[in-house]
């Protein structure tokens, strides 16, 4: 990602007139996967890494967007029947803008045209959140270039539905709120019943958070996202008729499972073990975090990882890779895989002191053992959306 100043300009030279810059990160989750469609808790963080957008209003209802990324451009009309572009794979950037576009339009705000600029440094298909950073630096620029404002909860949620009917993935609300609300220097505990949230100051001592890029995206990754919600939907129906009253399994104590657990098929059971127990490991992360206690936040991390890895079957051989050889290094105190997965990147928790070594014998022996360079970036938490002079 080039300067601002090379942003502007760029946006000038295509566009002819000057832009108002804006810009959103990826993310990382600390802990709390794939509980957030079950209503339950997650604490990501926003990275040092941003798609921006440079944007100027037009007086017609179009939009005319260029992405430096994928050298493509792309033109539509706002309307009220916008749907996703036929013909060009899910997760097509030009779909992402389109979805952001219309569920913003019809929602909550009214847009007027735009012509847009797109550059981003996040890496895509890293598990890093690319597409809420997209969504998230897209809509509030055309929400700011059509002098609309409003809550950026709501903004995250129109994001969310876009994400949902334009790109085929049942997401949760984590990514698109984190992109909105991220809080610099701060990880957000974000209770994903009541859509609250606790900013939760990142004080790691002299340990640093790292993201490693397995560099491997499984193809499968969004149908079999789909099929765990539609899983763990199936535990909530047979549990409810020995636990009523329960909507979630965010409703549902460890002890209270355990006893009637044996009532659900292997699989089913699997996935609620997992979501069940995450949803306990985040709490205690975040009381190990306020106390500082980083070896107990990061055996909690680990012991995410294998739930994910045998429960939830979420992870994949090359993530289990860099998870052993990170826990292996010395100054690590955890580390899991983080996102989605099925592919996409891990995240640990490393001292200060030993990165150096760490980046080093983690890349060459993933390398040796994976045939892939792994991209390791070492990240503070940094702010949600925003305009930028
Ligand atoms: C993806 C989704 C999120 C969340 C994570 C798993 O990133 O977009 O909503 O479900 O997977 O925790």
């Amino acid at each position: 990602m080039a300067s601002l100043e090379t942003l502007r300009l760029q946006f000038q030279q295509r566009y002819g007139r000057a832009p108002r810059l804006f810009s959103a990160p990826g993310r990382v989750n600390l802990i709390g996967e794939h509980t957030d469609y079950n209503e339950g808790f997650v604490l990501p963080m926003a990275i040092e890494r941003r798609t921006h957008v440079a944007a100027a209003p037009r007086a017609d209802r179009r939009i005319r967007v260029f992405s430096q990324e994928m050298n493509e451009a792309a033109e539509f009309e706002l309307s009220a029947d916008l749907q996703p572009l036929e013909g060009k794979p899910s997760g097509a950037w030009v779909n992402y803008v389109r979805g952001v576009a219309a569920c913003l339009d019809n929602d909550w705000f009214t847009l007027g045209g735009a012509d847009l600029f797109i550059t981003s440094d996040v890496p895509l298909g890293a598990g890093l959140s690319s597409s809420a950073a997209l969504e998230a630096a897209v809509g509030f620029a055309l929400l700011s270039v059509s002098e609309q404002s409003g809550s950026l909860l709501n903004v995250a949620l129109a994001l969310q539905k876009a994400e949902h009917e334009f790109a085929g993935t049942q997401c949760g609300i984590m990514d698109q709120y984190i992109a909105c609300l991220g809080q610099a220097d701060h990880a957000l505990l974000i209770d994903c019943r009541s859509l609250g949230c606790e900013n939760v100051p990142l004080q790691l001592g002299e340990a640093r958070i790292v993201i490693c890029n397995s560099g491997v995206r499984h193809a499968l990754a969004s149908g079999e996202y789909n099929t765990r919600r539609a899983e763990c939907a199936e535990g909530v129906r047979r549990l409810a008729q020995h636990l009523p009253g329960i909507q979630s399994l965010r409703d549902v104590a460890i002890e209270e499972f355990d006893q009637i657990a044996q009532i659900l098929p292997d699989a089913i059971r699997r996935r609620c073990n997992h979501v069940i127990t995450e949803n306990t490991r985040v709490a205690y992360a975040v009381d190990a975090l306020k106390r500082g206690d980083l070896a107990f936040f990061g055996k909690l991390m680990t012991a995410s990882h294998e739930s994910l890895r045998h429960d939830y079957e979420v992870s994949c051989q090359e993530l289990d890779v860099l998870v052993k050889l990170a826990l292996r290094q010395p100054g690590v105190y955890g580390a899991r895989m983080t996102g989605g997965g099925f592919g996409g990147s891990t995240v640990n928790l490393v001292e200060a002191a030993h990165i150096n070594f760490f980046v080093e014998k983690v890349s060459h022996e993933y390398a040796k053992a994976c045939g892939i360079t792994p991209e390791i970036l070492i990240t503070g938490a940094e702010g949600g959306v925003r305009e930028d002079q």
